[in-house]
Parts: structure tokens; C-alpha cells; sequence
């Protein structure tokens, strides 16, 4: 562990002060890197499910895999706050949703972040009834990209921009800690940043978000195919790696009589 330990308090304390990192970690050596880099927020993100486990989108991802992976990064004792994903159709109703948070949350979860605003409000608000942190995610929800129209910006209309506001209000009335926002325009991140007041935490949402999150994989460049446009890796540690692995089997073949 590296210093002391995060709460959602001590994440909500930096609004306004200082930004907030996140990254997501789905094991323990990558949990471990994150704590030794000082990491205040590590999310067990269902994106899991594309960058680990191979899936073609996050509806794959299953409750018992989250609670593994959770449990992986629990581990390692990292001082960042752990969040875990409730996954795809984890949380229809109130009572699901206690149930699955809680299962998170005896794998190691200190806090939990499903997708909505106030069409799942109930939902939320029984997981924060139950004691049990909660970080809500709006803009451009990766669980309804099947049905909601793919990875777009969102908050382009008025229509959106409305719905956008209603909703990170009312996360924020639900007793939320913080709102992720995903690929919404950086205006109306901006204005969602001022309104609420609970830190906002967004991914290719523009500079004046409270704080930032993005896909380790993305960061370091190892995604195997695809990376975000919100993120321009420093080096793409991926060719490193297979140069390393090719370097090592090349040097083997030599050793060969
Ligand atoms: O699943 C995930 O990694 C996420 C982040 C992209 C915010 O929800």
C-alpha cells in the first residue's frame, strides 16, 4: 500500500481542488502498479470483458466474472478507492441490484457504478440504503450500445443536453459520489461539472471534468487493436512487449544445435 487509504469522501474532497485520476485494473499485478503510482480511484471496469476476456462488447460480461476479477484486484491492497462494475442486466430491479452489489462488494468492492440516471434511480438509490457507495456513469453508455445506437457522443442536441442535467442531478440527489461521463461533448460536461455537487469523472468528455478516467490498456498502448480517440498513447507498449517475446524465442532458436 502505498499511502493512505481512499474513501468516496476523500474522492468527493478533491472537487474543485485537485483532479482525479482513474484507471480501471481487472488483475492483481496491474492493481499493484496502480497503487505504486499512486492511483486514487481503480475501477473493476466490465470493459473487462473486451480487454480480458475477449468478448465483443461489455453485455457478456457475467456477475461471477466481475466478482473474480474484483477479487483479483482486492488483493492487492491497492490505497485506491476499488470500484467495481454491476454488470449488463445485473440490476433490473431494486432488490437485484442490493443483491448483486453486495456480491461485489464481498469480493473486495469499496464502492459500485452501474449505468443511468433516472431510469434507474430506485436502483440506485437501494444501494446507497444499503450503505453501499455508489458511482453513477451517463453520456455514452457501453451496456446499451446494442439497443442505444453505439459508441457516440452524447449531449449534441437539446434534447440530450436536458436529459443529461436531469439525470446527473438526480444521481447526485440519489447520494451518488461521483457521475463518470462518457463521450459527452465538452460543453455540456463542463456545465454538468458546475451544476452537481459531486465530482464528475470523464472519459473523452473534454478538460473540465473534476477528474479523468480512461482504460489502462488504452494508456500504456497494450489494447491489441483499437485505441480511443480520446487517448494518444505515449508509446505503444505493445510492440515493446512482442519485441521482447520475439527477442526471447529468437534467442532460443540460436541456443539450438
Ligand atoms: O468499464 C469501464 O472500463 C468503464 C470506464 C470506461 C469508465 O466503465
Amino acid at each position: 500500500m502505498s499511502e493512505a487509504r481512499e474513501t468516496p469522501q476523500t474522492i468527493q474532497q478533491r472537487k474543485g481542488c485537485e483532479s482525479i485520476a482513474a484507471l480501471t485494473a481487472y488483475d492483481f499485478p496491474m492493481a499493484k502498479l496502480l497503487d505504486a503510482a499512486g492511483v486514487p480511484l481503480v475501477l473493476v471496469g466490465d470493459s473487462l470483458g473486451m480487454v480480458v476476456l475477449g468478448y465483443p462488447d461489455t453485455t457478456h460480461v457475467t456477475l461471477d466474472e466481475m466478482a473474480h476479477h474484483t477479487a483479483a484486484v482486492a488483493r492487492a491492497m491497492p490505497s485506491g478507492l476499488v470500484v467495481a462494475d454491476l454488470p449488463y442486466q445485473s440490476y433490473e430491479t431494486p432488490e437485484e441490484a442490493v443483491t448483486s452489489a453486495k456480491c461485489l462488494v464481498a469480493a473486495g468492492a469499496e464502492g459500485v457504478k452501474a449505468e443511468g440516471g433516472q431510469a434507474i434511480l430506485p436502483q440506485v438509490e437501494a444501494i446507497v440504503a444499503a450503505g453501499i457507495p455508489f458511482l453513477g456513469h451517463l453520456g455514452m453508455l457501453p451496456q446499451s450500445v446494442v439497443d442505444g445506437g453505439g459508441y457516440r457522443i452524447k449531449g449534441r442536441d437539446d434534447e440530450q443536453r436536458e436529459a443529461l442535467l436531469a439525470d446527473s442531478q438526480a444521481l447526485g440527489q440519489a447520494g451518488a459520489f461521483g457521475i463518470v461521463l462518457e463521450l459527452v461533448t465538452p460543453t455540456v460536461a463542463a456545465e454538468i461539472t458546475r451544476l452537481v455537487d459531486i465530482p464528475t469523472i470523464g472519459i473523452g468528455s473534454g478538460d473540465d471534468c473534476d477528474g479523468q478516467i480512461l482504460v489502462t490498456t488504452d494508456l500504456l498502448g497494450t489494447s491489441p487493436d483499437f485505441i480511443p480517440r480520446h487517448i494518444r498513447p505515449e508509446e505503444l507498449l505493445r510492440d515493446r512487449m512482442v519485441g521482447m517475446i520475439r527477442g526471447w524465442k529468437n534467442g532460443l532458436a540460436k541456443r539450438k544445435p
